[in-house]
């Protein structure tokens, strides 16, 4: 899929947000099970080997066949190392198949697109780069941008605006796309985005007037709300007692996601909030650890896409 000689062995010098916080969190053991859930260029993986010895294990996943590719350049012939090109949420799968249930000691989700993803035009994430309007993480099935936005009702493209971009020209921009493929089939990032630009009003300062268009279709088409939702209880169900989940996140969707799973698992929440019901009725299945870390204006001075990283983490409690 072209993604590696777009991309080249720069890929594997990405450098990992909050790498640190990450592993800290992850609590690494020398000879621990983990999981990376977002593979992506390997940055995470590499700097988590780096503290396995040779009984430790880590297993990767992600949809797109680049990053599989990636990881079977980068990583062949480590016996430590696995890699499935899978969704995450089908995570409860992959542990099943490996016996790994309950005996996980870390789970990492680096969510969002990754920087191959995000610098090479023909992937269509960026609106800053004249390529086909795909948009797709596995580029191995599924509808591209180009397709869904052909045939979606005015109504459809509306709702995908609101709900994952908080865009609020959402029927101002979705009748201008309507209006602008009765012209011609919209099918590249260029168009698209000057489409966008052109029916929204309110132009923010430091931000594209597609910035939010773009997110919105992007998660519309990868599903991503509804695989975070699907894999964080199966996340908790691998992990071993005392295992830890890391999860970093790029916009409030995602993290809000995240900290309400989080808090309802640490409360033990079956039942709602305001029943009379002795504390011994609820059963915790994780602690929240610490609040939320975000990076710090070095780290975000050197690596741009640091800025709106949101990292959480929380320990399973010992069943
Ligand atoms: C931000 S990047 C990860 C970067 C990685 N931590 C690194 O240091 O190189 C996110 C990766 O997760 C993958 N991804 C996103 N959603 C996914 C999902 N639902 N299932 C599997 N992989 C997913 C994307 O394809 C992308 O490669």
């Amino acid at each position: 899929m072209g993604m590696l000689t777009g991309v080249g062995r720069d890929a594997y010098t990405h450098r990992p947000v909050l790498v640190e916080a990450v592993l800290a969190g992850l609590r690494i053991r020398p000879a621990g099970r983990y999981v990376d859930a977002t593979f992506g260029c390997g940055g995470h993986s590499a700097r988590i080997l780096e503290h396995l010895e040779d009984n430790g294990c880590l297993l990767a996943l992600d949809r797109d066949p680049g990053a599989v590719q990636i990881a079977q350049e980068r990583f062949r012939g480590d016996t430590r190392f696995a890699m499935a090109h899978a969704c995450f949420s089908t995570l409860g799968d992959q542990i099943t198949a490996r016996g790994w249930q309950g005996r996980v000691d870390g789970i990492l989700f680096d969510l969002g697109v990754s920087s191959p993803q995000l610098d090479d035009p023909s992937r269509g994430f960026s609106f800053t780069k004249t390529g086909p309007l795909d948009m797709r993480m596995d580029t191995s099935r599924g509808k591209t941008a180009a397709m869904w936005l052909a045939q979606a009702k005015e109504d459809e493209i509306i709702e995908v605006l609101r709900t994952f971009g908080e865009e609020r020209y959402a029927p101002r921009i979705a009748r201008a796309i309507v209006n602008a493929r009765k012209q011609d089939p919209l099918i590249n990032t260029a168009t698209l985005a000057s489409v966008v630009a052109q029916a929204n009003p309110r132009w923010e300062r430091d931000k594209h007037p597609a910035t939010r268009a773009f997110q919105a279709i992007r998660i519309f088409i990868n599903q991503e709300l509804n695989e975070l939702v699907a894999a964080l209880p199966q996340a908790l169900t691998a992990l071993a007692p005392v295992g830890r989940l890391v999860v970093m996140s790029f916009h409030s969707l995602e993290d809000r996601i995240v900290k309400q799973f989080i808090r309802r698992e640490a409360r033990g929440e079956s039942l709602p909030r305001d029943l009379p019901v002795m504390a011994s009725t609820f059963h915790p299945r994780l602690r929240e650890m610490g609040g939320v870390i975000r990076a710090d204006t070095t780290e975000v001075s050197e690596n741009p896409r640091a800025r709106s990283a949101v990292l959480r983490i929380a320990e399973r409690v010992e069943a």
